[in-house]
């Protein structure tokens, strides 16, 4: 297939362009590298044999989206170009509304343009909002509790209308759980900008020492250890299931959800323990107070991927925490900055 990835040179997106490649489809990247770079893509290429055609451009500007994919004749777009830092979009609310919502229309309109209907959409388990009962499956009512989750809302909002107007569209609404872990190789993997929000980044910036300590956002929540827990997937896992639901659009009448997740839930000192053994030290931590907006826990039901797509996670923690230790260790800066 002829593949339009968003996003390509992305920490998920990178993992999904080396295995589209792995898989024989030809790849063209679209990625304003805002929160990425394109050492990722020289990876992935030298990973898997062969190269994706790389283009730096911006989902804002619809004329360039246009153009590429006019140019590519594309089988299927991959769309994982987002902005997804929570705080920051509680702060610029209309910076998420531009580069989410704005983008992913313009996307839309340029694809209609091309005559490729057929999309794979990088959606989140923050459309399930505070959930009602875990595991959470497809049917939970949907909320956003920020600005962030509202994009993923409109987003998915604007694919059902889109697909329930006209016919012809197949689109893949993948709800990721929490991604983590990295390319066996240590090659790739998560290079977020500025402090990490998210826990097992800050957790492995913390073991190479980028930080005193990491701090446990609650441990009075009624979970079993007290702290929150999480449905941590590898990242490995879901570039897979990405792989799977591009050769399997056809199955998407119209637009569906799909949960990509284990089924299981991690705590957040089991994360933190898990590090340190793949670490081989000991990571600082710090009991603090609840992190404002957090559900005590959740986690997905991934029956229906299994169902639908014949795809299930297949790594569990020990390996997360080891692979992305890998790469941390082995680029404890991220990628090179030019
Ligand atoms: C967060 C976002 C979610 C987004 C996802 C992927 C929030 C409220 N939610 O999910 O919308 O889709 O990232 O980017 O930000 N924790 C600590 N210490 C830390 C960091 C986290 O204890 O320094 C805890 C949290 O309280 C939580 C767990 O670790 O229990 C996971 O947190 P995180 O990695 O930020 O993911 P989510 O909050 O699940």
């Amino acid at each position: 297939m002829r593949l339009f990835v968003t996003g390509g040179a992305g920490y998920i997106g990178s993992h999904a362009v080396l295995e589209f490649l792995r898989a024989g489809h030809e790849v063209v990247s679209f990625d304003n590298y805002c929160n990425s770079s394109p050492e990722s893509l020289r990876r992935a290429a030298e990973l898997a044999g062969r190269k994706a055609e790389a283009v730096e451009g911006d989902l804002r500007d619809r004329a360039a989206l246009m153009e590429a994919l006019r140019r590519g004749r594309f089988d299927a777009v991959v769309h994982f170009a987002g902005l997804k830092a929570v705080g920051e979009s509680v702060r610029q609310p209309l910076l998420y509304v531009e580069n989410n919502v704005v983008g992913s229309a313009n996307l839309l309109v340029a694809m209609r343009e091309a005559g490729c209907r057929k999309l794979v959409f990088s959606s989140s388990c923050t459309v399930y909002g505070l959930p009602l009962r875990n595991p959470v499956d497809e049917s939970h009512p949907r909320s956003a509790l920020n600005p962030y989750g509202r994009t993923k809302l409109m987003i998915e909002d604007m694919c059902f209308d889109l697909a329930a107007a006209e016919a012809g569209w197949n689109i893949a609404l993948l709800r990721y759980f929490n991604p983590v872990g990295a390319h066996e190789s240590g090659r790739i993997g998560e290079d977020p900008a500025g402090i990490p929000t998210n826990l097992m980044p800050f957790v492995m910036q913390t073991a190479v020492g980028r930080h005193p300590h990491v701090e446990v956002f609650g441990s009075d929540y009624a979970t079993p250890d007290g702290t929150g827990v999480r449905d941590y997937i590898h990242v490995v896992d879901l570039a897979r299931a990405h792989l799977a639901a591009v050769e399997n659009l056809a199955l998407f009448a119209g637009a569906e959800p799909v949960n990509l997740g284990t089924g299981r839930g991690y705590s957040v000192l089991e994360v933190i323990r898990a590090a340190s053994q793949a670490a081989g030290k000991d990571i600082p931590y710090r009991l603090a107070v609840r992190r404002e907006g957090d559900a005590p826990e959740v986690w997905g039901d991934p029956a229906l991927a299994l169902r639908k797509l014949g795809w299930k996670a297949q790594r569990g923690l020990a390996e997360m925490a080891a692979d992305h230790w890998r790469w941390q260790k082995q680029n404890p800066g991220g990628f090179p900055r030019p």
